[in-house]
């Protein structure tokens, strides 16, 4: 029977009982989103019925094309969660500025930080997607965020989560306390607590990497992928399975069922982009959550979460997952290689010092 599950609302309400002192704002932020997660798997649950799939003909801030569904989600967050009173700001993906909170909103104590719809490139072939988002206290309460106010370590994040648009529509979440599953029932339009206390085996044997990058690899990685290729017959003594969705909340989801290791590393192929990833609504909340399960999340060389942000869609390498295969990883980069004919046609990772200086 559904009533004698946990509800959404019923755990974050039993979880501020330990913090007497806590006003609510925080938890109806949460529902907030929940509900703007609902909404956008309403969407994407009924796709070209609903005339939602396909390109809106415009280009975000991160030179990528906008689907028609990375404007409406955006425009779910910040519809559910502009009101009421809890938020002092916002950044999304989809928003080259900190979203300002109009007239007559009050601005509250927190920040709020989203990837609205990650993986919309799967949109058009009905592969799960996502939402993630991360939560900071704003330095100034009452007052509009600025820019420099986003820019916080992850260590400082108060909450993060991710909704899966999947097969089910799932709300991960964690508040500092473990990381528990909400899956939503459709029909009573409710999320309940399915999974508590999710874990991440230290060990792995799936990793997931988009392999066509792999001329533009570190030595590092290729030398870790190398090793995981060769199976039981390489210096990792067993065999391995690759993944790869291209939605990278449907790699953490599979990583915090089944464990696994998942890496978009930094490389070559743009200079400029010091990684695909964004620090601030995609690595930080996912590394919060992974490290929450017992998992580390890295830059690749140092922790993510402690990574210094400057900018609000600064991008960064990203690796996280079972903790011996990241912490292996690391390690691998802090050797050096040597100038070999193989790692010559890369010449950027000819040396050690790219991140050395960079991370
Ligand atoms: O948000 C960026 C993203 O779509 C992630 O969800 C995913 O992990 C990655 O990019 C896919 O990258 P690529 O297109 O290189 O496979
Ligand atoms: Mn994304």
């Amino acid at each position: 029977m559904l009533t004698t599950r946990t509800t959404l609302t019923r755990f974050l309400i039993e979880e501020r009982r330990r913090h007497p002192n806590s006003s609510g704002e925080f938890n109806s932020l949460i529902l907030d989103v929940a509900v703007a997660c609902k909404v956008i798997s309403r969407q994407v649950s009924l796709g070209a019925l609903a005339g939602v799939i396909g390109k809106v003909g415009e280009t975000n801030v991160q030179g990528e094309q906008q689907q028609k569904l990375d404007v409406i989600a955006n425009d779910a967050f910040i519809r559910a969660s502009e009101w009421g009173g809890a938020v002092a700001g916002m950044v999304s993906e989809e928003l080259d500025e900190p979203y300002t909170l109009p007239e007559p909103y009050p601005k509250g104590r927190y920040l709020l930080l989203f990837d609205p719809l990650d993986g919309s490139s799967n949109i058009d072939v009905n592969v799960a997607v996502g939402s993630v988002f991360s939560i900071l206290k704003a330095p100034h309460p009452g007052q509009d965020a600025t820019a420099a106010d986003f820019l916080q370590k992850g260590v400082e994040q108060v909450a993060a989560g991710y909704a899966i648009y999947g097969p089910a529509t799932a709300l991960v979440l964690t508040v500092g306390r473990g990381v528990h599953e909400f899956t939503l029932d459709q029909t009573v339009g409710e999320f309940f607590l399915t999974r508590q206390f999710l874990t991440v085996p230290a060990q792995a044997s799936e990793f997931a990497i988009n392999h066509s990058n792999r001329r533009f690899w570190s030595p590092a990685v290729r030398r870790y992928v190398d090793e995981c290729l060769q199976g039981s017959a390489g210096p990792r003594g067993k065999d391995y399975n690759i993944r790869w969705v291209a939605s990278m909340v449907a790699e953490v989801h599979r990583i915090l069922t089944r464990g696994g290791v998942f890496l978009y590393p930094r490389d070559s192929k743009d200079p400029s982009r010091p990684g695909r990833l964004r620090l601030l609504y995609e690595a930080n909340p996912v590394g919060f959550i992974i490290e929450q399960a017992g998992g580390r999340a890295s830059t690749g060389l140092t922790p993510v979460l402690e990574h210094q942000p400057t900018a609000i869609h600064e991008r960064i390498g990203f690796v996280f997952g079972a903790k011996d295969e990241v912490e292996l990883i690391e390690a691998y980069h802090r050797e050096s290689y040597p100038d070999t004919d193989e790692s010559l046609d890369i010449p950027l990772y000819a040396h050690r010092g790219l991140f050395r200086s960079g991370d």
